[in-house]
């Protein structure tokens, strides 16, 4: 039996409307455009506002936006993979909660928790699933409210996050072309690094827990700087050594968009023009899981059938990897 590949086929995004400037945090926290600017390469990011809005309301309109493109509808969805640290519940899946509000009635659906990494470990899944042959349509999506867990009295992270969704369709190739390799890592004892200290089984919110603001993202940026760039580096040029491919071969870089310092680092490892990097973080600052599949979204027009582009993300876990990708579709 020919070995099926799954092929990226549609890609839908949403950012919410309401932009915060470096200008507007400078008003927050003490901080200062340049600053902001010169470590990490953030201008503004989008902020999703308003009462009773999760992850799901902007994973709901991403869809629609990929649904459209693809001319199908939510009812001929089997499944929905969404990677994001910030669900609108603890349970149930945001995937169940936005297959709910689209009307994907014929879907299953489940959320994976990789943080940063979370687009690139659930395309893994998502491509799996097709090339099981048991599933023909499987929605993965990289979604993040990270307002909901940026304490935006700390200048050290909030002046970094924004929220954001991006999705992207997964078929059965009609050719050979589309998810071709993947080299995913993780290391627990990075933690230590980056997490969020309450809230779960191991220390349920209280009281204290709220007043000592342990819902709140945390990190301590060195460690995890270092690692990133290690982890990012080494990733993307493992992936292109055992595919016998050099950075000449490779149309994009897709990187994770949470330092510029990190992304041209993994790019100058992999020996790749910096023209050839997908770079949004000025915009939209770190989205968490929905970076790379906003920037296939932005940059979908130019992204032509048979381009080879590596994926390629560090965070939270820790959890990294590189994913190879033939471009399967043009535009038009
Ligand atoms: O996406 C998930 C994975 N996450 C990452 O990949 C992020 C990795 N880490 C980073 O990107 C960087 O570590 C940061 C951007 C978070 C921080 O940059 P840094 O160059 O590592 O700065 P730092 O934490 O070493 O801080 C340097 C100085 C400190 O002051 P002192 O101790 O030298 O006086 C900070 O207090 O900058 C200060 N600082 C700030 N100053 C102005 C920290 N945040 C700010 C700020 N504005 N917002």
């Amino acid at each position: 039996m020919q070995k099926i590949t799954a092929a990226i086929t549609a890609v839908g995004g949403y950012v919410p409307e309401y932009k915060l400037t470096n200008a507007v945090l400078e008003t927050m926290v003490d901080t200062n455009d340049e600053w902001i600017k010169s470590r990490t390469g953030i201008q503004e990011r989008r902020i999703l506002k308003g009462e009773g809005l999760g992850t799901s309301d902007m994973v709901v309109p991403a869809v629609q936006d990929l649904l459209k493109k693809r001319g199908i509808g939510p009812e001929d969805i089997d499944c929905m993979i969404v990677g994001t640290v910030t669900p609108d519940m603890v349970f149930p899946a945001t995937a169940n909660i936005a297959c709910d509000k689209l009307g994907a009635k014929n879907a299953w659906g489940f959320d994976i928790s990789a943080a940063c990494s979370g687009f690139l470990y659930s395309l893994t899944v998502g491509a799996t699933l097709i090339e099981s042959g048991r599933y023909k349509k499987v929605v993965v999506v990289g979604a993040d409210k990270m307002s909901a867990i940026v304490d935006y009295t700390d200048r050290a992270t909030c002046i970094l996050f924004g929220d954001g969704a991006g999705a992207v369709l997964l078929e059965p190739s009609a050719d050979s072309h589309g998810i071709k390799d993947s080299l995913l890592k993780s290391d627990g004892s990075g933690r230590e690094f980056l997490h969020m200290k309450a809230g779960g089984s191991l220390k349920p919110a209280s009281h204290q827990t709220v007043d000592a603001k342990e819902h709140f993202a945390f990190q301590d940026g060195q460690p995890v700087f270092k690692a990133a760039v290690k982890g990012m580096a080494d990733a993307s040029f493992d992936l292109l050594q055992r595919n016998n491919l050099t950075g000449d071969d490779i149309a994009w870089l897709v990187p994770h968009q949470a330092n510029k310092r990190i992304i041209d680092a993994t790019a100058n490892r992999m020996g790749l023009d910096p023209n050839k990097v997908m770079l949004n973080i000025e915009r939209f600052g770190n989205t968490t899981a929905a970076t790379i599949p906003l920037c296939l979204w932005e940059w979908e027009k130019q992204l032509h059938k048979g381009d080879k582009i590596v994926l390629a993300a560090f965070g939270g876990g820790f959890t990294w990897g590189a994913t190879l990708v033939e471009w399967a579709y043009n535009t038009e």
